[in-house]
């Protein structure tokens, strides 16, 4: 696919990931990211089957994702007083460390793994702070679109537009002629994400939680340059069926107007929360977000293509982050498989995802979303029943049977490519 030019849109987890594999197949990749700079929010994250896999495929990735992986010595479950219920901790043992990824990571430093393998590349180039205004496709769908942008990048064709912009993705709606909220299906749940310069724990490694009265529960992370990691969450209150819910309500009006609401809803709440929610308004990092499933009849329509969440988010069940490696790698497999034919490409390409995206979409049941869980709220679930689990003293036993149900997870074949690039000489590029 030599000389084929690829608009990304987003800078995240889906949309390094593709530039690097169409660069690999040998296109010219420009991504833009609405963002002034690579944003550096979020909370644990983990990389598992089929995003292993691909992780593995990409020189250099796997050890720095271990040499930035998290490194908290456990959770401990509080009481407004600051009492613990019971603290978890990794336990030394073989069978029982499985049951934490070696692959978790704080998506805001796997996302800057991602840009620094391939910032330097010479077949990619990043702008910050762009947008697209409009995509013009031909009626047939078949030819370049023309693309217009926000914020000086100039009027350009391009054979391929991937939307790599989250589940509220605008490439979604310009390049389908859908609304933004359309095809996305919320759960209850929300949460939010922000960093704060104070060590609230002063120093130590284990984690803590806490569930305050009216389902505001807060969590507090450590970091290893001496800040606190935050998350809240919860659930839409019952009496918002058919009404937007407050927290979309105020999510909908920026980041501003979404802290604002949750400072509210959090206002007394006790315990260290007080401290964190006060310095919330003043942090940079602040990411809230509805869980949400995306889920669309098709991938593509003529050149614009969806990868990770703006395609198939997958909500509580976990396995974004995985199914957007997987998924990055699988296109620009695809498109670099049929030489001259985009079109077949992208076909092929709907039709290797559909199983992941089905497997990965599915609620699973209670045992296989906390022994893997794919994202943070996963593995927060987890660790409350974690919590749970070490209280009741049913450690040892939870954990022996746990193990084996782990393992078979582990394996998610994908498909295997040639990539143009290794073909040639060295200095042929
Ligand atoms: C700041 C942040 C924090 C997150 N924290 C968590 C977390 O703690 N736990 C968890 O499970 N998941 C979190 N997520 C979501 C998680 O990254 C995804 O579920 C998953 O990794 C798939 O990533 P993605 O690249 O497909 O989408 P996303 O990670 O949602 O990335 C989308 C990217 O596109 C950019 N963008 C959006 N609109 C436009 C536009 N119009 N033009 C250009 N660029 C645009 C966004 O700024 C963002 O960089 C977070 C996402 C972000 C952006
Ligand atoms: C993660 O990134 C932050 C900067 O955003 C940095 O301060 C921190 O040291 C990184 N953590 C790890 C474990 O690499
Ligand atoms: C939050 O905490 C409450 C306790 O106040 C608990 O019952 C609830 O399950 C938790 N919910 C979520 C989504 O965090």
């Amino acid at each position: 696919m030599s000389g084929l030019k690829v608009l990304v849109v987003g800078a995240s987890i889906a949309g390094p990931t593709t530039a690097y594999w169409f660069a690999k197949a040998g296109a010219k990749v420009t991504v833009i990211e609405r963002f002034s700079e690579l944003r550096t929010g979020g909370q644990a994250i983990d990389i598992r089957t089929a995003g292993v896999s691909v992780m593995r495929k990409m020189t250099g990735m796997e050890a720095q994702v271990r040499a930035h992986s998290v490194q908290e010595e456990g959770i401990s479950f509080v009481r407004a007083d600051g009492r613990p219920y019971g603290t978890i901790r990794p336990s030394g043992n073989p069978d029982q460390q499985t049951l934490v990824s070696e692959y978790e990571i704080y998506r805001g430093n796997l996302s800057k793994v991602l840009f620094d393998l391939t910032k330097d590349d010479r077949n990619i180039k990043y702008v910050f702070g762009e947008q697209i205004v409009s995509i013009r496709q031909d009626s047939d769908k078949d030819g370049p679109v023309a693309v217009e942008f926000a914020n000086g990048l100039k009027t350009s064709d391009f054979d391929l537009v991937v939307g790599c912009d989250g589940a509220g993705s605008r490439t979604r709606a310009m390049g389908f002629g859908c609304g933004v909220r359309d095809h996305i299906f919320p759960t209850r749940l929300w949460a939010a994400y922000f960093s704060i310069k104070e060590d609230l724990l002063k120093g130590s490694k284990i984690g803590q939680g806490f569930n305050a009265v009216g389902g505001r529960n807060i969590s507090i992370g450590t970091d290893p340059e001496g800040f606190s990691r935050i998350m809240l969450m919860g659930t839409h209150p019952k009496e918002y069926p058919g009404t937007t819910p407050p927290f979309r309500e105020a999510s909908a009006k920026g980041d501003d107007a979404l802290k604002k609401h949750l400072a509210k809803h959090y206002e007394g709440v006790g315990w260290k929360a007080d401290a964190a929610m006060q310095q919330m308004m003043y942090s940079d990092d602040f990411y809230g977000s509805e869980i949400v499933q995306v889920k669309l009849p098709s991938l593509h329509n003529g050149r614009v293509v969806l990868v990770g969440d703006a395609g198939y988010a997958a909500g509580p069940t976990g396995g974004g982050t995985s199914l957007a490696l997987a998924g990055a790698y699988i296109l620009a497999g695809e498109v670099a498989k049929h030489p001259g034919d985009i079109e077949a490409g992208l076909q092929a390409y709907e039709e290797n995802m559909r199983p992941l995206i089905k497997t990965f979409q599915k609620i699973p049941p209670i045992v296989t979303s906390f022994i893997a869980p794919q994202t943070a709220w996963g593995i927060w679930f987890r660790n409350h029943i974690f919590a749970f689990i070490a209280w009741t003293g049913l450690v040892e036993f939870v954990s022996k049977y746990l193990a084996a149900g782990f393992a078979s997870s582990e394996s998610f074949p994908i498909p295997e490519y040639r990539w143009p690039s290794e073909n040639k000489r060295e200095g042929d590029l």
